[in-house]
């Protein structure tokens, strides 16, 4: 079967929608720098026209297949498909592509994970947190102005591992993190590897951001804050 990369003439007209084709995401993914970033734990990608994720699902597949060569128990492996899913981050304009998006990261965490780990080894608390982390990083909004459909700011959230099995949750508007220098530099650099949250970054004032417990990975979805 051919592969939709157009939805219609109008929409490529008015937002330059045009979806990557499976062989060009597979051709870029396959670039050594890129390869790099992907067989790596922490970096993080940014994608800020995500569509419906031809490349975020594609980097998703490929992270979980590297995460679980480096885990050497069940819970770590566990710990790490989170963890490589949480590197993860999406901007898209239009509702529609956001809800494509959101479900297909949703699908290849499950499908993989159902294939991984044996029933006995299942635990639903890891989808449900998968679930939070994919609605935190996938975010509908205008990557140029920074701002949601409601005009309010895009807030992203950096999730960085505590000790042996814990996560710190930190929220960043997409502006503090842009401003705040650090080689993010131009949102247009897409698919590069990006140190999204800078060192000086580490205190958000901003009013707009929550502020998290440090909890088990696989207790993200309780959303618990101070
Ligand atoms: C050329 S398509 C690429 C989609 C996806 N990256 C891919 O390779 O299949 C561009 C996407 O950017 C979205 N878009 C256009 N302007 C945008 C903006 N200002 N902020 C965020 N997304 C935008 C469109 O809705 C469309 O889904």
């Amino acid at each position: 079967m051919s592969e939709k990369i157009i939805k219609s003439s109008d929409r490529v007209k008015d937002i330059g929608e045009v979806f990557t084709p499976k062989k060009t995401v597979n051709f870029m993914l396959d670039q050594l720098e890129i390869k790099e970033k992907i067989n790596s734990l922490t970096a993080t990608f940014l994608e800020p026209s995500a569509g419906e994720g031809a490349f975020l699902v594609e980097i998703l597949r490929r992270k979980l297949k590297y995460a679980k060569t480096q885990s050497s128990s069940v819970e770590e492996m566990q710990n790490n498909y989170l963890q490589v899913l949480s590197t993860l981050y999406g901007i898209e304009l239009m509702e529609d592509n956001i809800e494509m998006l959101v479900m297909n990261m949703n699908n290849v965490f499950r499908d993989m994970y159902f294939n991984t780990f044996k029933a006995e080894d299942q635990n639903l608390k890891i989808l449900k947190s998968a679930q939070t982390i994919i609605s935190a990083n996938m975010s509908q909004g205008d990557a140029l102005t920074r701002k949601t459909a409601t005009g309010k700011p895009i807030i992203f959230s950096e999730w960085k591992p505590v000790g042996k099995n814990k996560v710190q949750r930190t929220e960043y508007t997409f502006d503090s993190i842009v401003e705040g220098g650090g080689p993010l530099g131009s949102v247009q650099k897409q698919y590069e590897q990006m140190n999204l949250f800078a060192e000086d970054n580490s205190e958000s004032n901003d009013e707009n951001v929550r502020h998290y417990l440090p909890v088990k990975w696989e207790d993200i979805y309780k959303r618990l804050v101070e």
